[in-house]
């Protein structure tokens, strides 16, 4: 159904002598079959997570989980705890009424902190399903460390979240902007426009990849040169539902008792060896945790040199492509701000999406930043010309063991249903299996998207959309012999609820970064 679709929009949008061919039919077919391929395979993906999502009733707030009336006790709690020892906090969940829930599902966020030393980590959520949960953290440093659960959104949001989602595209509508002699035309663009009016089709057939916009009469759609886009008032929330996501119920700290616990160093020897990081390994969670602002990793030996004083020499010669959201475009803001000899070509184009490009032309360091591909959500204007698929510019680079390829999805697909996103993942593994096999020796990074604020506008861009996106990037890419900075676990245990994290952060992911290069 779906693949029929995309093949009339095939036909109408390519030149028709190459439509009508014999070759055209065969390359139709072969095509009709590849698109099935790539939708069997998401539909798969898709009904996992799915089946994962428990879908609970909703009746009314009162028979929801409140934060406030659920509690969070240590378990075996003692007066003394140990660096290195495991802290696990039970956490029981109760609705409105004050009544037992009975199900899980709940989003859940935990952290343990000390402020005064720089220091937190995340803990890692385990759901019973009957409205208990166990946390469990890693007790890394020495201190009176806090320990903080926050509900995110609780299970019967969670339900309607996961539904809305999945609903359809409405939530976003671009504005395309076409240039043809001299003249300006704006149009409807989208993934998907109930318009009968003709349009044009930007299609990655081999991906799978569709994009639209209404075509303007007598231009042709190449003409497109542009884009923004804005929020559609649309909600596919139901009026009672959208009573869970008021703003003094979103991410509500859940009471703990005790709140806090001494941890000494108990005269212990850690004489456990670890394994020095290198890309491939398996990345468990929690992974690390910061102290003194300095992010420590709990399973590989993450290099303490300071990036800021060996990232000259780290870099020489490495040719480094960017390839995603503003959040990697802070790596090469924190690489121009760090390196006094890395210089920007000042490149034409739109705003702060533009491409970026830094040069040290002594060390023969390349640096560059671009947009993924659609769906790009902005309301600033953006050139659509210098922006392709992370699959397309993967597959533009020969590769070598000097090109570093970082890669981080996920920010601007909150909004749309997940298929969108998975079969972007799948393409992009695909890529990279392919940019493997001509250079094995090309390095390649994942930087999964961090947390963000705290926002009612749920439906565009709740966490929880970006936790699910989260695992699936890792699940997908495990086997791939890429390395993960894992920006969600250290913005959850910065606590930064901010969509560009802080320095601190950022530094933390590029030291993460150094280490497996250098
Ligand atoms: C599915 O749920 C199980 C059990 O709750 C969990 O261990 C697993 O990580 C989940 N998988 C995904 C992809 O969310
Ligand atoms: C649920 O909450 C509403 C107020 O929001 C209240 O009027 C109603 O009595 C409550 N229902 C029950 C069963 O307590
Ligand atoms: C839920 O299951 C866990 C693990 O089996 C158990 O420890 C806990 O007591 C259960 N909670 C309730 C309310 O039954
Ligand atoms: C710690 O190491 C020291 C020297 O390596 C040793 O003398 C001591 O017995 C060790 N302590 C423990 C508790 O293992
Ligand atoms: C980490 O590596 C450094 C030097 O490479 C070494 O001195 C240190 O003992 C290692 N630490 C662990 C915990 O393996």
């Amino acid at each position: 159904m779906m693949a029929c679709f995309y093949i009339i929009g095939f036909f109408r949008s390519c030149v028709s002598e190459y439509c009508i061919s014999a070759w055209g039919l065969h390359y139709l077919e072969h095509i009709t079959q590849m698109l099935n391929q790539i939708e069997i395979r998401c539909g798969e993906i898709f009904n996992t997570i799915s089946n994962n999502i428990s879908s609970v009733p909703f009746r009314h707030l009162n028979l929801t989980t409140s934060a406030k009336m659920s509690r969070a006790k240590i378990l075996s709690y003692r007066q003394q705890y140990c660096n290195g020892d495991s802290l696990t906090v039970r956490v029981d969940m109760f609705n409105y009424l004050g009544q037992r829930k009975t199900y899980g599902g709940d989003f859940l966020t935990a952290r343990i902190y000390s402020t005064d030393l720089g220091a937190a980590a995340s803990g890692r959520v385990e759901d019973f399903n009957n409205g208990s949960y166990n946390i469990h953290f890693i007790l890394s440093w020495v201190g009176n460390v806090k320990i903080s659960v926050i509900l995110y959104h609780p299970s019967e949001g969670v339900s309607a979240l996961w539904r809305a989602r999945n609903a359809g595209y409405k939530n976003i509508i671009f504005t395309g902007n076409f240039l043809y002699k001299t003249q300006e035309i704006e149009k409807v663009c989208g993934f998907y426009l109930e318009s009968q009016q003709e349009k044009c089709v930007y299609a990655d057939k081999r991906d799978g990849e569709f994009f639209y916009c209404i075509k303007p009469p007598n231009v042709p759609c190449e003409a497109l040169i542009s884009m923004r886009s804005k929020i559609h008032h649309h909600s596919y929330l139901t009026k009672s539902e959208k009573t869970i996501f008021t703003k003094s119920n979103i991410g509500v700290e859940i009471p703990r008792d005790p709140g806090s616990i001494a941890v000494t160093n108990c005269q212990r020897n850690f004489t456990d060896m670890k394994p020095t990081c290198r890309i491939g390994m398996p990345v468990p969670y929690p992974s690390g945790y910061f102290l003194n602002n300095l992010w420590h990793s709990n399973f590989c030996n993450l290099s303490s040199f300071e990036p800021l004083s060996q990232i000259n020499e780290c870099l020489t010669g490495k040719l480094i492509y960017l390839m995603g959201d503003s959040t990697l475009r802070q790596w090469i803001e924190y690489f121009q701000k760090h390196m006094k000899s890395l210089k920007f070509f000042n490149l034409p184009g739109h705003g702060i999406h533009k491409r970026y490009l830094a040069l040290d032309m002594d060390r023969n360091i390349y640096i560059q930043w671009k947009k993924h591909g659609h769906p790009f959500v902005s309301p600033g204007i953006y050139s659509v010309k210098d922006c392709a698929y992370i699959a397309r510019e993967i597959d533009g680079l020969p590769g070598s063991p000097n090109t570093i390829i970082v890669i981080t999805l996920g920010q601007h697909f909150r909004g749309f249903p997940l298929r969108l996103f998975i079969r972007r993942l799948l393409s992009v593994r695909k890529a990279i299996e392919r940019i493997f096999q001509r250079s094995p020796e090309t390095k390649i990074f994942i930087k999964v998207e961090n947390s963000r604020e705290i926002n009612t506008d749920v439906e565009r861009i709740s966490d929880f959309h970006g936790y699910i996106q989260y695992l699936l990037f890792k699940d997908l890419f495990k086997r791939l012999n890429v390395g993960i900075i894992d920006a969600w676990e250290m913005t959850q245990a910065f606590a930064s609820y901010n969509l560009h994290p802080p320095e601190t952060v950022t530094r933390n992911q590029i030291n993460m970064f150094l280490s497996y290069i250098c």
